[in-house]
C-alpha cells in the first residue's frame, strides 16, 4: 500500500483568512500546511469539516502567565494551565512577558522566564520583554543583542511605581526600538494623576473595589496616550499602544492616524463585554473579580470599541488574560483580607474566552466581517511581533494552526473552562459558537470536549521583526531624531 500524501486532511473547510474566504481542502505534512485545493489525495487521518468555518489559531499577544509577582500575590496559571486553557479556546499561541524587576538584568529575567516555560506550554510561545530599569547597559548591550536572538518586542509602563518610566526614559526605550526595528508596546495611564486620586478616595473611605474605577478615569488613560504619541513622534518610532479602554484614548490614536503617525492599538474582552457596574454598584467586595486596568468604562464606551473594532482603528485584540483567584489570599484577597482597592491584584482571566467571544458577539452578531476576526485575532498580531507568515494564517507553508468553529448555544460557565481561576468574568453570557477542533502544529489539543495534553508540545519562537509596515515609512527627513540632517 502506498503512503498517504499527508498525515492529515481537513475535508470541506471553509477557510477564513484576514483578506479571504474560500472553500479548500486542507492538507498537512510533519505539522504545516504542504497543499490547499479542491479534493485533496488521502490522509493518514481525516477530519470532516463540512459547513464550518476554519480560522488560524488565535495568537494572543497580550496574556500574564506565571509573571512574578510581589508577594502575596500569585498567578494561578502557569505555562501548563494557561496554554492549556489557551487551546481549548483556539489559541495557539501565546506571548506572555518576560518582565524585567528593577535592579535585575534583562538577560536574567529572559533566563527566568524560559525557566517557567520549558517542557510546559501545549502551544507554541514567544516572549515579549517587560523593561522597567533601562540603564546604559540595557539600553546598548542587552536590549540590542536580545532583540538580535528573536525577543524583538517590549512592554514599558507610565503607571505601577515598580514598573513604571518617566518621559525621558520613554524616549531612550523609543530610540532603541527605532534603531534596531523593534515593537515598543505601551501601558498609558497618568501614574501621578491616579496616585493623586488613589489618595483623594482613600481619604474619603471610598476604598471598595468599585472606586478602582474612580481613581483611573479615561482622562488618565488619555494624556498618557497623548504623550506616549508625542513621544513616539519625537524618536519618530512606530508604537502600539496596550488594552486601549476608551473613547478619550481612541480619539487620541485616531488623531495620530489622521496625522500620518504609526501609532497601532490593542484592545481586549473586557473593554466590548464588562463596564464600570461590574466593579460594583455598591460596595460589594465582589467588584474586584473586574479590577483591572485600564478598568472597563461605562456601558455607551463599548460601542466606541466595537467601531475601532470594525473601522480598522484597532489593530489587535488580545486578552490581557491577567490570572489572580477571586478568593484567595494569593489573589484578590490578599493574605486572606477584603483589602482597599488600591491593593487588590489588578487583572482577569480571558485567554480561553477571547476567540469564542469574538466570534460569537462580534462575527456572528455582524459587527464585524469575519476575515476582520481572522486579522485582529491572528494575522496581525503574528505580523505586529514578527511571526507572520508562519503563524496566523492559513497558507502552504505555515504552521497548521487550525480552529475548526462549532457554531451553536451555550452559556458559559467556569466549570467547563480550563484556567486555574477560580471565576470568569463572563460567568452566564450566552454564546454561539465554540471552537470544535483546536489543532496545534497538525496535533488535535482539544476536540470540542476534551484537551489533549502534551506538555512541551509547545516550542518558544524566537520573533523576527514586526511586519505591519515597510521599514522606515514615514517622514525620514523630517525625522526630529535625525539631529545631524
Ligand atoms: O490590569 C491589568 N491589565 N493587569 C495586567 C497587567 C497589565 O498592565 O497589562
Ligand atoms: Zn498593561
Ligand atoms: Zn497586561
Amino acid at each position: 500500500m502506498s503512503t498517504p500524501a499527508f498525515d492529515l486532511v481537513i475535508r470541506n473547510a471553509l477557510v477564513a483568512t484576514a483578506s479571504d474566504t474560500f472553500g479548500a481542502d486542507i492538507g498537512i505534512r510533519a505539522g504545516r500546511i504542504v497543499q490547499l485545493g479542491a479534493a485533496l489525495a488521502a490522509g493518514a487521518r481525516e477530519i470532516d469539516a463540512a459547513g464550518r468555518v476554519v480560522t488560524p489559531g488565535g495568537v494572543d499577544a497580550h496574556c500574564h502567565l506565571d509573571q512574578p509577582m510581589a508577594p502575596p500575590a500569585r498567578m494561578a496559571d502557569d505555562f501548563d494551565s494557561g496554554t492549556r486553557a489557551a487551546a481549548c479556546g483556539g489559541t495557539t499561541t501565546v506571548i506572555p512577558f518576560a518582565a524585567q524587576e528593577k535592579g535585575q538584568s534583562l538577560r536574567a529575567a529572559v533566563a527566568d522566564y524560559h525557566r517557567r516555560a520549558e517542557g510546559r506550554a501545549h502551544v507554541d510561545y514567544a516572549f515579549h520583554l517587560i523593561v522597567s530599569d533601562p540603564t546604559p547597559q540595557v539600553l546598548q548591550q542587552e536590549l540590542p543583542a536580545l532583540i538580535a536572538e528573536g525577543y524583538t518586542s517590549f512592554k514599558i509602563y507610565m503607571t505601577y511605581d515598580d514598573l513604571k518610566l518617566d518621559d525621558g526614559q520613554m524616549l531612550e526605550v523609543f530610540d532603541v526600538a527605532r534603531q534596531h526595528g523593534a515593537m515598543a508596546m505601551v501601558h498609558a495611564e497618568n501614574a501621578d494623576c491616579i496616585e493623586w486620586l488613589t489618595k483623594k478616595l482613600e481619604a474619603a473611605g471610598r476604598t471598595a473595589p468599585r472606586f478602582h474605577a474612580h481613581s483611573r478615569p479615561m482622562l488618565v488613560e488619555r494624556e498618557a496616550t497623548q504623550r506616549a504619541i508625542a513621544l513616539a513622534e519625537l524618536v519618530d518610532v512606530p508604537i502600539l499602544i496596550v488594552h486601549v479602554s476608551g473613547r478619550e484614548a481612541v480619539e487620541q490614536i485616531r488623531w495620530a492616524r489622521s496625522h500620518g503617525l504609526n501609532v497601532f492599538a490593542e484592545t481586549c474582552p473586557q473593554y466590548l463585554f464588562l463596564s464600570a457596574e461590574d466593579l460594583g454598584i455598591d460596595n460589594s467586595y465582589m467588584g474586584a473579580r473586574c479590577v483591572c486596568s485600564p478598568p472597563p468604562r461605562d456601558k455607551r464606551n463599548q460601542e466606541v470599541i466595537w467601531r475601532g473594532l470594525a473601522d480598522g482603528l484597532f489593530t489587535v485584540f488580545s486578552s490581557d488574560h491577567a490570572p489572580f483567584n477571586f478568593d484567595s489570599p494569593e489573589g484578590k484577597k490578599p493574605g486572606g483580607e477584603e483589602v482597599a482597592f488600591r491593593h487588590i491584584p489588578n487583572g482577569i482571566p480571558g485567554i480561553e474566552t477571547r476567540m469564542p467571544l469574538l466570534y460569537s458577539e462580534g462575527v456572528l452578531g455582524g459587527r464585524i466581517t469575519l476575515n476582520r476576526f481572522v486579522e485582529l485575532t491572528a494575522t496581525n498580531p503574528a505580523k505586529a511581533y514578527g511571526l507572520h507568515p508562519r503563524k496566523g494564517t492559513i497558507a502552504v507553508g505555515a504552521d497548521a494552526d487550525l480552529v475548526i468553529w462549532d457554531e451553536r448555544e451555550l452559556t458559559l460557565r467556569n466549570t467547563q473552562l480550563h484556567h486555574n481561576v477560580d471565576y470568569t468574568p463572563y460567568e452566564g453570557m450566552q454564546l454561539n459558537a465554540w471552537p470544535a477542533i483546536t489543532l496545534a502544529r497538525g496535533e488535535v489539543v482539544w476536540d470540542g470536549r476534551d484537551f489533549h495534553p502534551r506538555q512541551g508540545r509547545g516550542r518558544f519562537l524566537a520573533c523576527g521583526l514586526p511586519s505591519l509596515l515597510p521599514r522606515r515609512s514615514r517622514n525620514d527627513k523630517e525625522s526630529h531624531a535625525n539631529l545631524a540632517d
